[in-house]
C-alpha cells in the first residue's frame, strides 16, 4: 500500500479558511500523507512548514511526497500535543490544521488491523511504539473497562452486553485477527447486511482505535495551550470525523471564543462546521463524514 491517489479532505475550503496565501509559518499537526500540507507548499512558495504524525510509516511516505520542498519543511515523528512545548518562533505562525483520526494509507493497510474488513493482526496502533493493542484490551482488559470504552468511545448501545460476551468468547478462544473479531460482533449483534445501516463492526473498531490511540485525551487542551501561544490573525482549522471529536473542538473553541471572564481568545469563522459538498462525498465516500471547524487569533 502507498500513498498514491490520496485525496485531501475539504482541501479548497482548508486553503481558503486558513488564507494560506500569506508569508509565514503553517503547521500541520496531522500530516498523513501530506495532502493539504502539499497544496501549502505548492501555491505558496513563502510558506515553510512544520509537519507532526505519530505513525512513522506514513511519515517516511510523506517525506518521500514532499520532497520538492524539503528546504521548507521539517516533519517530526511525535505526538502533535507536544507542539506547544517546542522552542519554536510562534509568532511567525499563519495557521494551524488538525486532520483528525485515521489516514487512508492507514485504514487500506490491512497489516495495521485498522479496519474490519481487511484481514489483518489486531493492532491498531497509530505509534507502533505504543505497547498497547487492540488485541491486548480485547484479551486483557476487565468486563467493566471493556463497557466502559464501548459507551464512552463507540457509543454502542448494549455496552455491557457486548463486553459481557466478548470476556465469555475470550475465555474459550483467543480471538487473533480483524475479521475473527467482526465475526464474534456480527454473531452477538445478529448482524444482516441492510441498505443504510452502519456495521456494527465499524463502531467496535472506533471504540478500540480512540483508546488505544487516546485519541481524545487532551485534545481540548491543547486547542487552549496552542491559542494562547499564536500570534494575532493567525487561524486553527480542525477537521473531525466523528461527533465525540466534533463536540470537543466545538466547545474548547466557544469556551475561548466567549470565555467567563470577558478575554476572548478567538473568533469564530464558521458559525456551523463546514462539510464536503455532494460531489466531494461522490469523488471521496470517505469524507462524508467531515466536519470542518475554524477560528482566528484576536
Ligand atoms: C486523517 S489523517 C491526515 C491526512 C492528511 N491531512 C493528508 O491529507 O494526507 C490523520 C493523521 O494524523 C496522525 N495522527 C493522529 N493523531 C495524532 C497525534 N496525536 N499526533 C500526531 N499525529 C497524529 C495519524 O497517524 C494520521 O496519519
Amino acid at each position: 500500500m502507498n500513498g498514491n491517489g490520496h485525496v485531501p479532505v475539504l482541501i479548497q475550503e482548508v486553503l481558503d479558511y486558513l488564507d494560506i496565501t500569506r508569508k509565514g509559518l503553517y503547521i500541520d499537526c496531522t500530516l498523513g500523507l501530506g495532502g493539504h500540507s502539499l497544496e501549502i507548499l505548492k501555491r505558496n512558495p513563502q510558506a515553510s512548514l512544520i509537519g507532526f504524525d505519530i505513525d512513522e510509516k506514513s511519515l517516511l511516505e510523506a517525506k518521500k511526497r514532499m520532497g520538492l520542498y524539503s528546504d521548507r519543511i521539517s516533519l517530526l515523528h511525535s505526538d502533535f500535543r507536544y507542539l506547544p512545548d517546542l522552542r519554536i518562533d510562534f509568532q511567525k505562525v499563519k495557521g494551524i490544521l488538525l486532520d483528525l483520526g485515521l489516514s487512508s494509507y492507514q485504514l487500506d493497510s490491512p497489516e495495521r488491523g485498522f479496519s474490519y474488513s481487511l484481514e489483518g493482526p489486531l493492532d491498531m496502533r497509530m505509534d507502533l511504539r505504543n505497547k498497547i493493542t487492540a488485541f491486548k484490551i480485547i484479551h486483557k482488559y476487565s468486563e467493566y473497562r471493556l463497557a466502559q470504552i464501548f459507551r464512552d468511545f463507540g457509543e454502542i448501545r448494549p455496552a455491557k452486553r457486548l463486553a459481557r460476551e466478548i470476556v465469555s468468547r475470550r475465555k474459550a478462544t483467543r480471538i487473533e485477527t480483524t475479521t475473527e473479531l467482526r465475526r464474534i460482533i456480527e454473531e452477538i449483534f445478529r448482524w444482516r447486511p441492510q441498505k443504510g445501516k452502519i456495521h456494527p463492526a465499524a463502531k467496535v473498531f472506533q471504540a478500540l482505535r480512540i483508546e488505544i490511540n487516546q485519541e481524545l485525551k487532551g485534545l481540548s487542551e491543547f486547542l487552549e495551550r496552542i491559542t494562547k501561544k499564536l500570534p494575532k490573525k493567525s487561524r486553527i482549522a480542525a477537521i473531525s470525523f466523528h461527533s465525540l471529536e466534533d463536540r470537543i473542538i466545538k466547545h474548547t473553541f466557544l469556551n475561548l471564543a466567549a470565555p467567563e471572564d470577558y478575554r476572548p481568545f478567538l473568533k469564530i469563522l464558521t458559525k456551523k462546521p463546514v462539510i464536503p459538498s455532494e460531489d466531494e462525498i461522490a469523488f471521496n465516500f470517505r469524507s462524508r463524514s467531515a466536519k470542518l471547524r475554524v477560528a482566528e487569533r484576536i
